[in-house]
């Protein structure tokens, strides 16, 4: 077990259907503590450099289109094995497949408007943290 700090993004869908606090609230009742808050509207740039993993598959362009439409809100989440912790609480990329109990399971129904992002691994969240997060402080 280790205290790790994760990236999470309420993505624009989230914040236009004013679940921000249910989602803050989930990850404060479990016990993660916010290290960083920030509501920002991500630029096609930094779009780009967050999902470098996905450039060239064919559903790219609209994940890009997507997380720029609109505010989101960043999250640093820290606690106990806290990148597999949310990435468990999100549920499963498709919501169609996410379990109840989960925040995409609960609150979405579409693959392109699943809500949330969390970091999948601990060198995700170090980069991720580092775009949305740059004066390092988290
Ligand atoms: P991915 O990193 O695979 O999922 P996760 O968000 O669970 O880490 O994909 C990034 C986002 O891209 C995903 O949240 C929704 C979108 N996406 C699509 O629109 N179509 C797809 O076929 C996939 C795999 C993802
Ligand atoms: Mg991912």
């Amino acid at each position: 077990m280790a205290i790790e700090t994760t990236l999470v993004l309420v993505k624009p869908d989230g914040v236009r259907r004013a679940l921000c606090g249910e989602i803050v609230s989930r990850f404060e009742r479990r016990g993660y503590e916010l290290r960083g808050a920030r509501l920002l509207k991500v630029s096609r740039a930094l779009a780009q450099q967050h999902y470098a993993e996905h450039k060239g598959k064919p559903f790219f362009g609209d994940l890009v289109s997507f997380i720029t439409s609109g505010p989101v809100l960043a999250l640093a989440v820290r606690g106990e094995n806290a990148i597999a912790g949310v990435r468990t609480m999100m549920g499963a990329t498709n919501p169609a497949d996410s379990a109840p109990g989960t925040i995409r399971g609960d609150l979405a129904t579409e693959l392109s408007e699943n809500i949330v992002h969390g970091s999948d691994s601990k060198a995700s969240a170090k980069r991720e943290l580092g775009l949305f997060f740059p004066d390092g402080l988290v």
